[in-house]
């Protein structure tokens, strides 16, 4: 059975002061019994703090992005290892912010996967398409291509030793959520994907979803067959929130 596994993704939100409290609230809210994994994927700056606090608790954590580069002359880029010095566990890789703001291709993004992990973090590999792919019917084609892209790069084998995030960027920060049945959908549509390259990888790959789940949408998306838990934004900003998904998880 697949461990669900639920990662906050903090964005570029928060202070140490916020940050400080922010973990203290997961730290004691957390419970000794969560039968998901649970991280956070926070700014480069508060990984310090974060793995301070977090270090001996069943919380990981992780970044939101990576350099493909292992060192040299790439200012304001972070290497895999950077991010392993400091223990994190996870990154986020090809978010789709990053392919709009900063013309992230499916080329450098499977360049990142490689690069991840190759330093031994445990890549979350997002797809997913604009409103305008979903409302032309091309849904399936633009995942498939974001998906192909990295199996192509990296072989299958390499592709489930990550994670993927289904999240269809209609549905992130707009509180717009796919109903659990369009999520579905996809979701068994990048499990088959996988399952043409390998059955067991698709078998034993955590598919997440993202894009606007919160307390209130949790368990009925994760009773999906194919969601394996959650990559939440906004709602991973309240600890409260963030837990009551956590607990959603739970199996
Ligand atoms: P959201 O963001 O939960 O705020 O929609 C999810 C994400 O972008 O990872």
């Amino acid at each position: 059975m697949r461990q669900p596994l639920v990662a906050g993704n903090w964005k570029m939100n928060g202070s140490r002061a916020s940050v400080s409290e922010l973990l203290g609230g997961l730290k004691s809210g957390i419970g000794a019994v969560n039968t998901a994994e649970v991280a956070v994927c926070a700014p480069f700056i508060y990984i310090p703090d974060t793995q301070m606090q977090l270090d001996g608790t069943a919380i990981k954590w992780g970044g939101q992005d990576v350099s493909t580069h292992e060192s040299g002359a790439y200012t304001g880029e972070i290497s895999a290892q950077m991010l392993t010095d400091f223990a994190c566990h996870f990154v986020i890789i090809g978010h789709s912010e990053r392919r709009a703001y900063h013309g992230e291709s499916d080329a450098l993004v499977a360049e990142k996967f490689t690069a991840a992990r190759a330093a031994g973090l445990v890549p979350i590999l997002c797809v997913g398409e604009t409103l305008d792919e979903r409302e032309r019917g091309v849904t399936e084609q633009v995942v498939a291509r974001q998906l192909d892209a990295v199996i192509e790069h990296c072989g299958i084998d390499l592709v489930g030793e990550g994670v993927v995030a289904y999240e269809p960027v209609w549905a992130i920060g707009t509180g717009k959520t796919a109903s659990p049945e369009q999520a579905q959908e996809v979701h068994a549509f990048i499990r088959g994907r996988l399952a043409a390259n390998s059955q067991a990888v698709a078998d034993a790959t955590r598919v997440l979803y993202g894009g606007s789940m919160n307390p209130k949408n949790a368990a009925e998306l994760m009773a999906q067959p194919d969601i394996d838990g959650g990559l939440i934004g906004g709602a991973s900003l309240k600890a409260d929130d963030f837990l009551a998904v956590c607990k959603a998880a739970n199996r």
